[in-house]
C-alpha cells in the first residue's frame, strides 16, 4: 500500500505472563508473538515499519527484520506516549499511519487492507468489536446519529458506559498530518495518569470511520491462557490453509504445523505429526504418525516415520525413506537412500541409493568437536554398525553387520570391524532343567 507507515507497540512487559522473558518473544504457533503484527505490516508493504520497544528491547530487536525501525520507550506512559515516540521518526511523512499492538496475533490481513482503504478520507479509521465480556477494554461511545464520539477506558467509565458491549480493539489508521497536529497536545488527565491514544478521537473534525470485526480477530495475548487460545486458533487456520492447498491430514486436530512451514500438494500428514520452524516438504511425501520435524527439508516422494525425528539441517532428496525411531541431524541424503529403523545419523553426507541398516549410529562427537561421516553412492551399511567419525565409506562399499568402523572403507570393499565368533565345547556348562 502506498504512503503507509506502520507503528507496532511492543514496549509492554506483559506482567500477567508471569515470565522473565518479554511476552513479545514467546512463540505462538511457532512464531514470536510480535512478529505476527510486524509481518502483517510487511505484507501491507508499509514503509517504514516502526517497532516501539521497552522491556528487553535488546532481545526483542534481535528477532526483528533489519528493515524495522526500532524506537525506545523507556518509561511506558501510555499508548499515546508510545505513538509519540515512534512518530518522531516520521518527520516529513505524508500519508496514513497504521497503529498495531504487538500482542494481537489473530488479526487478518484482509481486515487491515479494508481499514486502510476506508481511511482515505478520514482522520481516523478504526476497528471495533462487540464482545460478550467487555471488561478491561475501552468502550466505544456513539452519539445519537451513531457516530463514534469517544473511547472511554474501563477505569474512567460510568456504570452506564460499562454496559456498552462495543469495544476498542486498539487498531487504527491515522492521517499523518492529523497526528502531527494533535499528538503533542495529549494530556494525562485520567485515572491512570497516562497519555491515551484514544483521546485523539475527540480531536477529529471529520467523522471517525470504523469496521466491526469478530472478537476472535482482536483477541489480545496477556497471559499464558490467552496465548494457548491464540495458538490453537492460529494452528487451526494454518491447517485449514494447507488442507485447501492439497495437503491431506489424517487428524488435523493433532497435527501441529508452525507458521513458516511450507508444504506442497499431495503431502500426507498422519496423526500426531509436528512440523516446527522452517520445514519444507515437497509433493507426494508422507510423514507418518508421531514424527517430529524441525527445520527439515524433505524432497518429493519421501516417506518419513512413524516415530521419526528430523532435526535442523536435515535434507532428504527425492524418494528417501526414514523409518521408525530414526533420528537425523544436519545430514544430507541423496536420492532413494534409506534408513528404515532405529538409527542416529548426524553430520553425515549420504549418497544415492544407500541402505543404512537398523541400529546404525554415527559417532559424530568426541566430547569436544563434531566430526563428519561421508557415505558415498550405493553403500550398504549392515545392521548395528558404529561409524566413528571422521570416516568415509566409499562408493559401493559394504559394511558387515555389527561393525565398529574407525577408518575409511575403499570403493567396492567390504569393511568388517568386529570380533570373530568362536564356538567352544559346552558340555561342562549347567543345563536348563526346565526343558
Ligand atoms: C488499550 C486501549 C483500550 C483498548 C485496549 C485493547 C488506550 C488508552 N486504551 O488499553 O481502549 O480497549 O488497548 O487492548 O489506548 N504499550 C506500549 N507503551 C505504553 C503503553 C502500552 O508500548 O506506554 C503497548 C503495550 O505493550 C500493549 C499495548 O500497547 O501491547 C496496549 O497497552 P495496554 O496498556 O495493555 O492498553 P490497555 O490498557 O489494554
Ligand atoms: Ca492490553
Amino acid at each position: 500500500m502506498k504512503d503507509l507507515a506502520c507503528i507496532v507497540l511492543c514496549a509492554g512487559q506483559g506482567t500477567r505472563m508471569k515470565s522473565a522473558r518479554s511476552k513479545m518473544l514467546h512463540d505462538v504457533a511457532g512464531k514470536p508473538l510480535c512478529l505476527w503484527s510486524l509481518d502483517l505490516a510487511t505484507q501491507l508493504q508499509a514503509e517504514p515499519v516502526i517497532a516501539v520497544l521497552g522491556y528487553q528491547r535488546e532481545l526483542v530487536s534481535q528477532i526483528l527484520d533489519k528493515s524495522v525501525v526500532c524506537v525506545t520507550q523507556d518509561q511506558q506512559l501510555g499508548t499515546g506516549h508510545a505513538v509519540q515516540a515512534a512518530f518522531k521518526t516520521l518527520d516529513n511523512f505524508k500519508g496514513r499511519v497504521l497503529v498495531l499492538y504487538g500482542d494481537t496475533p489473530l488479526l487478518g490481513l484482509e481486515t487491515l487492507k479494508k481499514l486502510c482503504d476506508l481511511s482515505a478520507k478520514a482522520d481516523i479509521a478504526m476497528l471495533t468489536s462487540t464482545v460478550r465480556q467487555p471488561f478491561g477494554y475501552g468502550r466505544i461511545v456513539r452519539d445519537s446519529a451513531g457516530h463514534i464520539k469517544q473511547i472511554i477506558e474501563e477505569r474512567d467509565a460510568s456504570e452506564f458506559q460499562k454496559n456498552i458491549a462495543e469495544i476498542n480493539p486498539g487498531i487504527y489508521v491515522f492521517d499523518a498530518d492529523f497526528l502531527r497536529k494533535n499528538l503533542p497536545n495529549l494530556k494525562a488527565n485520567n485515572q491512570k495518569h497516562e497519555y491515551y491514544l484514544t483521546d485523539l478521537i475527540a480531536d477529529s473534525t471529520k467523522p471517525i470511520v470504523s469496521i466491526e470485526v469478530p472478537e476472535e480477530e482482536i483477541l489480545g495475548v496477556n497471559d499464558l491462557l490467552q496465548m494457548a487460545r491464540a495458538d490453537r486458533i492460529l494452528r487451526r487456520r494454518i491447517n485449514e490453509h494447507w488442507m485447501r492447498e492439497g495437503v491431506q491430514m489424517f487428524d488435523y486436530k493433532t497435527t501441529y504445523i508452525d507458521a513458516q512451514v511450507e508444504l506442497a500438494p499431495d503431502v500426507i500428514l498422519e496423526q500426531g505429526v509436528i512440523l516446527r520452524g522452517l520445514c519444507k516438504i515437497a509433493q507426494g511425501s508422507r510423514i507418518a504418525a508421531y514424527s517430529v520435524l524441525q527445520d527439515a527439508v524433505v524432497g518429493p516422494e519421501c516417506h518419513v516415520g512413524p516415530f521419526a525425528r528430523l532435526r535442523p539441517g536435515t535434507v532428504l532428496e527425492e524418494g528417501c525413506k526414514i523409518g521408525n525411531f530414526v533420528e537425523v541431524k544436519k545430514s544430507h541424503f541423496k536420492k532413494k537412500s534409506k534408513a528404515n529403523h532405529l538409527a542416529y545419523i548426524g553430520d553425515t553426507k549420504v549418497g544415492e541409493a544407500c541402505n543404512i541398516g537398523a541400529g546404525t549410529i554415527t559417532c559424530n562427537y568426541d566430547g569436544l568437536n563434531k566430526h563428519e561421516t561421508k557415505i558415498d553412492d550405493q553403500v550398504f551399511v549392515g545392521s548395528n554398525t558404529t561409524l566413528i567419525a571422521p570416516v568415509t565409506l566409499h562408493e559401493g562399499s559394504y559394511i558387515a553387520a555389527g561393525s565398529v568402523i574407525t577408518s575409511d572403507v575403499p570403493k567396492g570393499a567390504l569393511g568388517i570391524g568386529r570380533a570373530r565368533q568362536e564356538n567352544k565345547d559346552a558340555k561342562s556348562l549347567p543345563r536348563n532343567r526346565a526343558v
